[in-house]
């Protein structure tokens, strides 16, 4: 209801709508009553993925000029287009064009024009290795990774641009998330959807090093509510926010429970290779959204974790009860190392 009042007949620009979290964007803003256009290049997005009722417009956000001519004509961006952590550890320098040169063109259009607010979808990876935990958005920041580089350089462009030219904008630290709709075709998707999915097939699940490793798993509906808050709340203008749950998990723990919402046994194998996201400890504080946008987690791992299940059971991605005998890699899947994610 409130959601409706809030984007009811709005113009809205999607970047990256194609995607996992776009995708479920796109949905939400759809069903009350947005008018939403995507941009996409598709690089990891599937036209097939994008709502019904949607426009969708294949091209890059490295397209100054295109960029320029659909932020003139919307009145709400969310920016979530991005080259993933894999992506950019290949090639830094393409990840630096879209990250980086993408965000600036998002900025400088909407700074031009009649925007209301610009929504950047950052990353937990910026904080690296953190000192203490949980993590507080204004704590060290200590990007590790290209990746985590060109996701702060986009949040620091957001902020400049608010303070320099007073455009409106809103940043959410993303930690981790996974649902319905990461598709394990996608190479560089999250570990939860590898794991099922290896699960599911009979295969042992490699883990780097002694899966103790924690992370914050953060169910998409819950990170597209913080989003679509963000992109409303008056208070939310100029300001960068954690979006998590606040609660630590290791993968091991995952991995267990992964096994008990899917019913499969979890044969883990733990290798030495060193992982891209080579974090030790990652859990943020989600106070600072909690309190100035009233926003908290609904879902529980367990829960999400049912629900990502489900999905995945409807459609045909995974087998319900016949884990296969033979370990057969499914089609597309590059490799079954699990890496806790973006
Ligand atoms: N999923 C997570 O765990 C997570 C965690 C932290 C931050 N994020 C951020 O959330 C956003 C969405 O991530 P996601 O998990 O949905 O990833 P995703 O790869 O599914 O979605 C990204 C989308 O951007 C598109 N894209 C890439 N380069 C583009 C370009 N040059 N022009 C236009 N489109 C382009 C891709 O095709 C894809 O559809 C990203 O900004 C990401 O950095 C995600």
């Amino acid at each position: 209801m409130m959601l409706e009042r809030a984007f009811g007949g709005r113009r809205v620009l999607v970047t990256g709508g194609a995607g996992f979290v776009g995708s479920a964007l796109v949905r939400r803003l759809i069903a009350s009553g947005a008018r939403v256009t995507v941009l996409d290049d598709l690089f990891t997005g599937r036209r097939d993925a994008i709502p019904t009722g949607a426009d969708f417009i294949e091209g890059s956000v490295t397209d100054e000029p295109l960029v320029r001519d659909l932020v003139k004509r919307h009145t709400l961006v969310f920016h979530l287009a991005a080259r993933n952590i894999i992506a950019s550890t290949a090639n830094p320098r393409d990840d630096f064009a879209t990250n980086i040169g993408g965000t600036l063109n998002v900025l400088l259009a909407a700074r031009d024009s009649n925007l209301e607010r610009v929504v950047y979808t950052s990353s937990a990876s910026v904080y690296g290795n953190p000192r203490s935990i949980p993590i507080n958005e204004d704590d060290r920041l200590e990007p590790l990774t290209p990746y985590a580089v060109s996701k702060l350089a986009g949040e620091h462009y957001c902020v400049a641009f608010y303070e320099s030219y007073g455009l409106s904008v809103a940043v959410v630290r993303y930690s981790n998330v996974y649902g319905p709709y990461q598709r394990p075709e996608n190479p560089y998707c999250g570990v939860v959807s590898k794991f099922l999915i290896a699960a599911n097939a009979g295969q042992t699940i490699s883990v780097h090093g002694d899966g103790g490793q924690t992370r914050d798993f953060t169910f998409v509906e819950d990170a597209v509510d913080a989003t679509l808050l963000a992109a409303t709340h008056p208070r939310a203008e100029g300001e960068v926010f954690n979006v998590g749950t606040g609660v630590e998990t290791s993968v091991n723990d995952l991995a267990a429970a992964i096994g008990r919402a899917s019913g499969c046994p979890m044969n883990v194998e733990h290798i030495d290779r060193r992982d891209i996201d080579n974090i030790r400890r990652r859990v943020v504080n989600i106070e600072k959204i909690r309190h100035m946008l009233r926003w908290s987690p609904q879902v529980t791992l367990d829960r999400g974790l049912e629900k990502t299940v489900r999905w995945f059971e409807e459609t045909g991605l995974l087998s319900p009860s016949t884990p296969a005998a033979e370990p057969t890699a499914p089609r597309g899947l590059p490799g079954r190392t699990a890496r806790p994610g973006k």
